[in-house]
């Protein structure tokens, strides 16, 4: 096996060199998915890109030995299982978590819905975020529960909504309220399920009332934007049109002119007029990249600060270069599997999402 220390020792650029050659040499047996909050050089080595999603889908049709993730592991996960069992599923580094995803665990699920099925009586049907473990996943499926990422969540809470019950959003606060706002539930009839507090935190009379019972968890990077930073683009340069990530907080997503997925965003601004111009806010790795492919448009962050996805951006170069460079050594190393038993079930609830979705 080679060691990360001796890759670690290579400038970035000879890093880059030899996980371009070493993908060469593995030809059709790799493909590479990256996320679009990938940094340029690892966007530019992958095969497939995009948001999760279409990374959920297009893993689903990869017919190569080794899928190497560059993304964060709960997308590893749910590419391992929506792809067959001779395959294998790489995230070059295992520390790529997501914040987000670590706000509901398994057991906190479990106990929710015991507290809210079991003590209050009433009908749940979770729906949880892509952003979350395979045990989670698997809890909601077991429950007649939904998989939703943030192109399909209108579509995927409009139909559990429809199901004529209780709807417990996890584990993302503001995606589930700008989603359900938009489909018509008033705020009153959202309230927060805290799950480090034992009954939830918000009164059993709110849980009775509520439609939409919102998980206590958000993203790390987009909480950072505020309501004031639209408010700055509004007073000085009130042509320019604010487009953001429905991971915003309500007040954002609300003073924004648009809101949607990564690959909404990209594509928002691929057809944008040429001399318009942007604020987005989201993730700041994606919103240089675009300035950067959009010359003739003016687009810029929403915020002044650094909104950037740290976990994302574990996966550098270097840990690419040495995971392919053992592939192409016969050595499989940062393998993502999930066991059978949660397969099973957190892949009920994804296939459920891609019915919906389709
Ligand atoms: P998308 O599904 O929009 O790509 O979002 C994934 C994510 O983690 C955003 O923070
Ligand atoms: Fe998770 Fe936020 Fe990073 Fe997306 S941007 S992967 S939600 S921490």
């Amino acid at each position: 096996m080679i060691e990360l220390d001796t890759i670690r020792s290579l400038t970035q650029e000879q890093a880059l060199e030899r996980a371009y050659a070493a993908k060469a040499a593995l030809g059709k047996r790799l493909t590479i998915l990256g996320h679009h909050y990938q940094a340029d050089s690892i966007v530019e080595i992958s095969d497939i890109t995009g948001d999760s999603l279409e990374l959920s889908r297009k893993a689903a049709g990869v017919e190569s030995e080794f899928i190497v993730f560059c993304g964060v592991h709960f997308m590893a996960e749910s590419a391992d299982m929506l792809t067959s069992a001779h395959q294998k599923v790489i995230l070059p580094d295992l520390a790529a978590g997501c914040s987000m995803a670590d706000m509901a665990t398994h057991e906190e699920l479990e106990s929710a819905l015991d507290l809210l099925e079991g003590d209050l009586g009433l009908s749940i049907l979770p729906v949880t975020y892509v952003n979350s473990s395979a045990a989670v996943k698997r809890v909601v499926g077991l429950h007649g529960g939904v998989v939703c990422t943030s192109s399909n969540a209108a579509q995927v809470v409009g139909w559990a909504l429809a199901q004529g019950k209780v709807v417990l959003f996890a584990p993302d606060q503001h995606l589930g309220r700008n989603t359900s706002f938009k489909l018509g539930v008033p705020l009153e009839e959202m309230p927060l399920w805290d799950p480090r507090v034992h009954d939830g935190g918000a009164g059993q009379d709110a849980y009775r009332k509520a439609k939409v019972i919102l998980w206590k968890g958000h993203c790390s990077v987009h909480t950072r934007m505020h309501k004031s930073d639209v408010d700055h683009w509004r007073t000085t340069d009130p042509g320019r049109k604010v487009l953001v990530h429905p991971e915003c907080v309500f007040d954002v997503v609300q003073a924004a002119d648009l809101a949607g997925s990564t690959s909404f965003i990209l594509k928002t601004l691929e057809s944008a007029p040429s001399h318009s111009k942007w604020a987005v806010g989201t993730e700041v790795n994606l919103v240089q990249r675009l300035a950067k492919i959009h010359p003739d448009k003016d687009i810029v962050p929403l915020s002044q600060v650094q909104c950037l996805c740290s976990t994302m951006f574990r996966i550098d170069p270097w840990h690419l270069c040495w995971v392919l460079e053992n592939l192409q050594e016969g050595v499989v190393v940062n393998q993502v599997v999930v066991d059978s038993e949660t397969r099973h079930w957190a892949t009920v609830a994804l296939q459920r999402m891609l019915d919906l979705s389709k």
